[in-house]
């Protein structure tokens, strides 16, 4: 349990670029449980042992999305307690796996309900508690012992870490624990260091911290972990907390995948969060100030989610840019392109189009491309003049089709389609042509 605290502090350096500011991560994934919750449950474990409302043999009870779980669970198991951890059904599966790897009991609550449903997390966590004899209901979001961890630890480290320089604190915002104990303590250091909570849509605090209304329309089910609430704990001390700024659910995923892959700090949703926030304020921020932002927990717990491509695809969060021609046409790379001369008759296009089962060709004169045809506009031209059939391409084709290389991205190649360009060619290094039709784009996007 000593080994608990003491996290380092790191300089960003890419992630951050723009940002005039130093920007240090205080990265908890060196705590035992690779999170910066250890420090809480702890002390909320020693605390209630001192109150005398955890008593030998007894049954800890908590509603937790993970990481406090996992502190309590190292912390009952070196202590003799037995644990049961209610999480929601949109936590990963590898946090409930690890929770249940470390002797916990976890119970799956649906998220999609009010915190006054009795299937709501909150709920059958206080109805367990009620029913287990010698049990005792952590309540994390209420218990004082969670901010005072971060005022009594978090706070002094980081302090004596910046040598008293830091001048802004920035941290995405859950049960407030860790902004309202580690920003108490610093702005009692210097008061005109700034807090700044990271918050998520969907949840309420943002406007409730603005406004003074808890407005229920904020809130609708979100992605993003460990962040953002649809109640206002008692651990949020808005009076510490200077800003509140809203990150987008694909915004902390990318940068959660940013900040693993460019700093090499594999790392959780909540840091991604975080690191987005802060860039999308940066131009608060000057040269000199000394920015600490708090890494909450490890990448481990999301390799099934932000870490894995499939997930981030189906959520429509991996950017396309990064696509280039050569996987767009990957499917046919193989086939040869359908092309017509341009002394061809329309219904020997009409006729390659039905065979092949496409939507345009490229017409051809003396081996270059001089045109195209598309099913669209052939058949407004039949239903204007239907002897067109046989008249050569050169006289109803269009304008030729655009050329791009391989390696062209896509989000240039998307440009270039429109009403009159269907498809757009590609040269192939081997100086063949292969092409881009309207499917191969629907695909990619
Ligand atoms: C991954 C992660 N990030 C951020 C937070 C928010 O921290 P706090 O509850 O101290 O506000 C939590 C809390 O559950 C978390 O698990």
């Amino acid at each position: 349990m000593e080994t608990i605290g003491n996290t380092p502090l790191v300089q960003l350096n890419s992630v951050t670029k723009g940002c005039k500011a130093t920007v240090l991560a205080k990265v908890e994934t060196t705590n035992p449980g690779n999170s910066v919750k250890d420090r809480m449950a702890l002390k909320m474990i020693e605390d209630a042992e001192a109150q005398g409302l955890l008593k030998p043999g007894g049954t800890v009870i908590e509603g937790t999305s993970g990481n406090t779980g996992m502190g309590l669970a190292l912390g009952c198991i070196l202590k003799g307690y037995k644990l049961i951890c209610v999480l929601s059904d949109k936590q990963s599966k590898e946090k409930m796996d690890i929770l249940r790897a470390v002797g916990a009991e976890v119970v799956v609550c649906p998220t999609a309900v009010e915190p006054e449903d009795p299937r709501s997390y909150y709920s059958v966590s206080k109805r367990l508690a009620e029913e287990t004899p010698n049990s005792w209901y952590v309540n994390q979001y209420d218990n004082p012992s969670n901010s005072l961890a971060h005022y009594e630890q978090t706070g002094p480290e980081i302090w004596e870490q910046t040598e008293g320089k830091i001048t802004h604190f920035l941290v995405g915002v859950g049960t407030g624990g860790t902004i309202s104990g580690t920003g108490k303590y610093l702005k009692e250091q210097n008061p005109s260091v700034q807090n700044i909570g990271i918050d998520t849509y969907g949840s309420v605090f943002k406007k409730y911290h603005e406004t003074g209304i808890f407005d229920e329309n904020e809130i609708y089910p979100y992605i993003t972990e460990g962040i953002g609430e649809d109640i206002l704990p008692k651990n949020v001390d808005f009076s510490v907390i200077d800003h509140f700024e809203k990150v987008t659910d694909k915004d902390a995923a990318v940068m959660t995948r940013r900040i693993a892959r460019e700093e090499g700090i594999f790392v959780g949703n909540s840091a991604g969060a975080a690191i987005a926030g802060l860039m999308q304020i940066k131009d608060r921020f000057k040269e000199g100030d000394v920015v600490v932002v708090l890494f909450h927990d490890h990448g481990s717990r999301y390799v099934g989610k932000m870490f894995n491509d499939d997930w981030m695809r189906e959520r429509g969060f991996l950017d396309e840019e990064h696509k280039t021609a050569k996987e767009l046409i990957a499917s046919h790379k193989d086939l040869k392109l359908i092309e017509c001369a341009s002394e061809e008759l329309v219904s020997h296009a009409i006729a390659k189009m039905k065979d092949y089962n496409i939507s345009q060709i490229p017409v051809t004169r003396d081996g270059g491309y001089v045109g195209h045809v598309d099913d669209k506009k052939l058949f407004q031209a039949l239903l204007e003049q239907p002897d067109i059939l046989d008249k050569p391409l050169a006289e109803v084709m269009q304008k030729p089709l655009p050329v791009v290389s391989e390696k062209e991205k896509i989000e240039t190649i998307k440009a270039l389609f429109n009403e009159e360009t269907p498809a757009v060619l590609v040269k192939l290094d081997n100086g063949k042509y292969n092409i881009i039709t309207r499917y191969d784009m629907i695909n990619a996007i």
